[in-house]
């Protein structure tokens, strides 16, 4: 990919990866991403972000095109993720003079990516450096996507390097979104917004935060220069209204929810996880059932175990465990959406039961909050097992109807 001058002072030095078709494991690139990186000339030679190590040649010789190594006086680390801190290294033995500019947690971050000291100014929120002919400010944005990654605000020239916010994975080789051909232009901005359903999503109250803390300059910018995807010079406004919707607060019921979730092999604990709904009903909330022998039901169920506010999750074990819907379910919960909600766990078995246990402890590492220790029962539960159940169903009630949930 070739560089591009974005405003006067402002260049695209990044590489572009058209061709990968999966991100992080788990995204779907089918537009291919671009690892961008920028160089600012106001005064002092400024790198922003870098690129993966893999691409170390075709970013030498971008960054090489326009000045020489030996001239970078600042290097800005947004975040440290390795797509676009892996050059770093290379980058310091050909310019053994530049300082690192990133938050405290990125320096110890690079310490231990690239095991060596190096120059380093840490900078907290709402901090600037005189650059010369125009300011860098810095907005600290943590959990955006990483604890350490923050923004940068070119003041004169109104740039906002805003890290993977804004981002997207699409390669467009001339680098601005104005360009993107009138037919991809609904592509694109479905992509925008699958990205931040993968990224952002269960970031959402840290989205808000950051849109809170550049509200200031936002409306006047020139362009926005994310890390992945096209910079942003035609639909700043467009994007900044967009985040705002992705990331407003769901509305939250006035009663209180408990999703009750169960995976049955033959209904001894579907009639547990029915037992546990009534108890949630007669104490007057809302207990919203899903059987994951139904997939449009499994597929809804994620979504709905981040809306309620608490949790009731029954499973049966095959081979030694919970079977696969049960952790596909889990692989999909946002983390931040669920912390320190009340969760019970219960299950019918025949053998063994180890699934019950098991899922009661991922859970637990997943920051749910257990009531207690997970109900289980040998085949067809009797009265003193349902009572057990109708107990873990008050308890989460109780809890869950006392706590507010970010
Ligand atoms: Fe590609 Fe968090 O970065």
């Amino acid at each position: 990919m070739a560089t591009h001058r974005i405003t006067d002072n402002v260049y695209s030095v990044g590489v572009g990866d058209p061709n990968r078709r999966t991100f992080d494991i788990v995204m779907k690139s089918p537009y291919g991403t671009t690892y961008n990186s920028y160089l600012i000339t106001s005064g002092k030679t400024v790198l922003v972000d870098l690129a993966p190590e893999e691409f170390w040649d075709d970013y030498r010789y971008n960054v090489g095109c326009l000045c020489d190594f030996s001239d970078i006086d600042y290097i800005v680390v947004n975040h440290t993720e390795p797509d676009h801190s892996g050059c770093l290294k290379k980058v310091l033995e050909y310019a053994p003079n530049a300082t690192v500019v990133c938050t405290a947690i990125s320096k110890k971050f690079l310490r231990q990516q690239m095991n060596r000291d190096f120059n380093c100014k840490t900078v907290k929120d709402g901090d600037t450096l005189d650059i010369g002919r125009d300011t860098l400010q810095f907005v600290v944005t943590p959990m955006l996507h990483w604890p350490d990654s923050m923004m940068t605000h070119l003041e004169k020239e109104r740039v906002l390097f805003s890290c993977d916010m804004f981002g997207t994975h699409y390669c467009e080789p001339t680098m601005f979104d104005e360009h993107i051909p009138m037919k991809m232009k609904e592509k694109y901005r479905a992509q925008t917004e699958q990205y931040y359903e993968d990224i952002f999503k269960p970031f959402s109250f840290f989205v808000r935060q950051a849109l809170e803390k550049t509200k200031k300059f936002s409306g006047k910018l020139q362009a926005i220069c994310p890390s992945h995807g096209p910079v942003i010079v035609e639909g700043v406004k467009e994007i900044t209204k967009d985040y705002k919707k992705l990331s407003a607060q769901p509305k939250q019921s006035d009663n209180t929810e408990i999703a009750v979730v169960y995976a049955s092999a033959h209904g001894c604990t579907e009639r547990m996880a029915k037992v546990a709904a009534d108890e949630i009903c007669s104490l007057g909330a809302t207990a919203t059932l899903y059987d994951l022998s139904d997939t449009e039901q499994e597929q809804k169920c994620a979504a709905g175990i981040a809306r309620a506010d608490g949790l009731l999750f029954g499973t049966t074990t095959i081979n030694c465990n919970a079977p696969a819907p049960v952790w596909r379910v889990i692989s999909e919960i946002d983390v931040y959406s669920i912390s320190a909600k009340p969760a019970g766990v219960f299950g019918s078995y025949g053998w063994s039961g180890e699934g019950i246990s098991t899922l009661s402890a991922v859970l637990g590492g997943m920051r749910f909050k257990l009531v207690s220790d997970p109900v289980k029962s040998v085949f067809e539960a009797d009265e003193d097992v349902l009572k057990s159940v109708r107990e873990l169903a008050k308890n989460v009630f109780k809890i869950a109807s006392e706590t507010e949930h970010v």
